[in-house]
């Protein structure tokens, strides 16, 4: 008896394993964003200034717009994905909604984008 009780540990292992941990999308921000949406995600750096990308921290904006709205533009981009890339390969639809939730919404201007949200974006 134990060893079959062994035999379906081996085999039910690799099923658990394989589970997606949860995205961090705090870091895929850093790794995805930040160039045209600053580290903050108010586009104030060079790159963001040039690309136009939208103020994140901006409170009208945020007032004006929706999760739902915000998930769409991730997934979808801008301009066709000219402007604004979209994400649809990397993001699910449920991660993106959970990016505009939680990481759109919780940005703070001079606040870099990040595990904890405190680190002041440098000048
Ligand atoms: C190549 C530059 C670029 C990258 C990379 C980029 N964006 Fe954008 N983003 C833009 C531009 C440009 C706009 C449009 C600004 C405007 O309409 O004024 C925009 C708009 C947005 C908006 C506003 C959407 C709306 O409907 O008004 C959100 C939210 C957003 N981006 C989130 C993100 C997130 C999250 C990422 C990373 C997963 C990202 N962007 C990556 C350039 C970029």
């Amino acid at each position: 008896m134990p060893t079959r009780v062994a035999f379906l540990v081996i085999i039910c292992f690799p099923m658990v394993a394989q589970v997606p941990a949860p995205k961090d999308l705090r870091r895929f921000y850093q790794q995805n964003c930040v160039r045209c949406h600053g580290a903050d995600g108010a586009a104030l750096d060079a790159a963001g200034k040039k690309l136009r990308g939208q103020d994140l921290t901006d409170a009208a904006w945020r007032q004006a717009t929706s999760d739902e709205a915000i998930a769409k533009t991730i997934l979808k981009g801008k301009f066709f994905g000219q402007a604004m890339p979209a994400y649809k390969k990397e993001l699910t639809p449920e991660e993106a909604l959970q990016m505009a939730k939680e990481v759109v919404r919780g940005a703070t201007k001079g606040k870099v984008i990040g595990p904890d949200n405190t680190e002041v974006v440098k000048p």
